[in-house]
């Protein structure tokens, strides 16, 4: 595996491999890797010859008072992850590489970009677009691969790949969740044993819903109660959303396309992201 951290060093290593016709297959990370990261890297080698991951902690996506300062980084064992799983490169620039001196062209996601997360975090969704973008651009990949935990940004990515005109297939990963459910996180780390267990109740309100729907409800009003019901463990909630799965707004009351219950939550000062599609034939 070759670590790189320059834009140039990454394209001289990618012209052989281009070269030789070889399937680039992308992995976008901010690193403190788990199981989640790992079986999109696993996905990434089944369906491309050459898997590249980049770990880049991007500032741009972070408010001013959110944990930028704090984000979880363990680079060896990154690396080592990496190595182990069988990545071909590890992409890991700095800052500077990245947002050089006067940059200044962003990627503005629109409507998607809105609800949901975005409510919350301004600006989120647009440091998302323009790094992906970025690394896109660096990468070149024929396909990249994003995790369902963070819902709105799959959706923001494959509508910005297709507005841009990217020649990149989007692929979407299942979440991954711990024994008991809980979906993996890199901010997991951040919660003591007694918020790791009132954690569970988001992925258990969420298991419930997705019970009652397959037992034929269709209400979204009942769906969303039983969530809320479970939630009371949270110390805050920030949003508990059934949403359109492809244009994330409200979903229409019954229930007669694919739709996705999202919600985001405190606990203690972690704030948690997490979701469930509850499908139906289109
Ligand atoms: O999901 C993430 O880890 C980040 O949002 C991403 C896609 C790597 C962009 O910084």
């Amino acid at each position: 595996m070759q670590t790189i951290k320059t834009v140039a060093e990454l394209r001289r290593a990618l012209i052989e491999i281009r070269k030789a016709g070889k399937r680039v297959g992308f992995v976008p990370t901010m690193g403190y890797l788990h199981d989640g990261h790992l079986a999109l890297i696993e996905a990434s080698k089944a369906q491309s010859d050459v898997s590249v991951v980049s770990i880049f902690v991007n500032p741009t996506q972070f408010g001013p008072n959110e944990d930028l300062g704090t984000y979880p980084r363990d680079f060896l064992r990154d690396e080592k992850l990496c190595r182990d799983a069988g990545i071909s490169i590890l992409f890991a620039p700095d800052a500077k590489e990245i947002y050089p001196a006067q940059f200044q062209t962003f990627v503005e996601p629109s409507e998607l970009a809105k609800p949901l997360c975005g409510a919350f975090r301004p600006g989120h969704f647009r440091g998302v677009a323009t790094v992906v973008c970025k690394l896109f651009n660096m990468v070149q990949p024929d396909v990249a691969f994003f995790g369902q935990k963070d819902f709105q940004q799959c959706a923001v990515v494959r509508r910005m790949s297709v507005d841009l005109n990217l020649p990149i297939e989007i692929i979407i990963v299942p979440t991954v969740r711990e024994a008991d459910g809980l979906a993996m996180s890199s901010r997991n780390r951040y919660l003591n044993q007694q918020e790791r267990e009132r954690a569970l109740a988001i992925s258990r309100g969420l298991f419930a819903a997705a019970e009652q729907f397959n037992s034929g409800e269709r209400d979204v009003e009942r769906l969303l109660a039983t969530v809320k019901q479970r939630l009371a463990a949270v110390d805050r909630l920030e949003y508990l959303d059934l949403v359109d799965s492809v244009n994330l707004k409200p979903a229409g009351n019954p229930l007669r396309t694919t739709a996705a219950l999202c919600v985001a939550a405190y606990v203690g000062s972690t704030r948690l992201i997490d979701n469930m599609v509850l499908s139906l034939p289109a």
